[in-house]
């Protein structure tokens, strides 16, 4: 049995260094012998040198929540993926709907991640609808987003491409309602064909499918067994390591 992947998006999140070193040495003790499970945690990017610090010697893995498409140059406030892979992080997150809603197009999606691959760094590709309808009109955005950001993507990469399958509507504080674990295995389902037809139906099957939006300690292990997600992408309570600490305990058993 592979592992599960608990991966926590902190995304803007915490304001100060302090809450910063605490929440990561709380979640990195609770995490101790943990096994079964792949645990990771994307900061924003001021705190990733320190937390890839603080990590060593522990089990939870730093990640980062986007990288540039260019290498290196003229892009103020840009982060380049050959930084992130200096620093000796290897994952990085590439096309959250957060950053869509910033502006990044699926022209520039693909060419953030063909460029981190490049930079050698694991990428965890982001997809989701905005609004759900009943006739399932959605599959087409997720095929679209999909197809287009993996153009000329390398099959011989494929182990190094992880989706996460976050439907806008059911994100944040805001979301209107909650996926069910049912109706993400249907998407997930979908989402293998779809990239069978990208890299080939065998590298397709082992590309770990996570579920994100709201997931949480109380519907983890719903979204681990029922939905056979291979992971959670978590948000709000990747910042609690409490709840986290319980995900990650749900997901070793599962
Ligand atoms: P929440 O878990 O806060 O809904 O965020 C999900 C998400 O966007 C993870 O990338």
């Amino acid at each position: 049995m592979s592992n599960k992947i608990i991966a926590g998006n902190w995304k803007m999140n915490p304001v100060t260094l302090k809450d910063v070193k605490a929440t990561f040495t709380e979640i990195k003790r609770s995490v101790g012998s943990v096994r079964g499970v792949s645990v990771l945690i994307c900061p924003p990017f001021v705190y990733l040198p320190e937390l890839k610090r603080l990590s060593l010697g522990g089990k939870v893995e730093i990640g980062a929540q986007d990288a540039h498409f260019v290498d290196q140059g003229a892009q103020t406030g840009g982060v380049s993926a050959y930084m992130i892979r200096d620093l000796g992080i290897k994952t990085v997150i590439i096309g959250h709907s957060e950053r869509r809603a910033g502006g990044d197009t699926d022209e520039i999606v693909n060419k953030k991640i063909l460029t981190a691959l490049t930079a050698g760094l694991r990428v965890i590709l982001c997809i989701g609808e905005a609004v759900r309808d009943d006739k399932c009109h959605y599959l087409n955005t997720l095929q679209e987003q999909l197809e287009k950001d993996l153009i000329g993507f390398p099959i011989k990469l494929a182990d190094r491409l992880i989706i996460a399958y976050e439907p806008v509507w059911a994100i944040g504080k805001n979301a209107t309602r909650v996926e069910t674990p049912d109706g993400f295995l249907h998407n997930k389902i979908f989402i293998r064909k779809v990239l069978a037809g990208i890299v080939g139906r065998k590298k397709a099957l082992s590309v770990p499918v996570l579920y994100g939006g709201s997931a949480n300690a109380t519907n983890a292990g719903d979204f681990l067994s029922v939905g056979q997600a291979d992971g959670l992408l978590v948000g709000r309570d990747s910042l609690n390591p409490k709840n986290f600490a319980e995900i990650i305990k749900i997901a070793s058993k599962s």
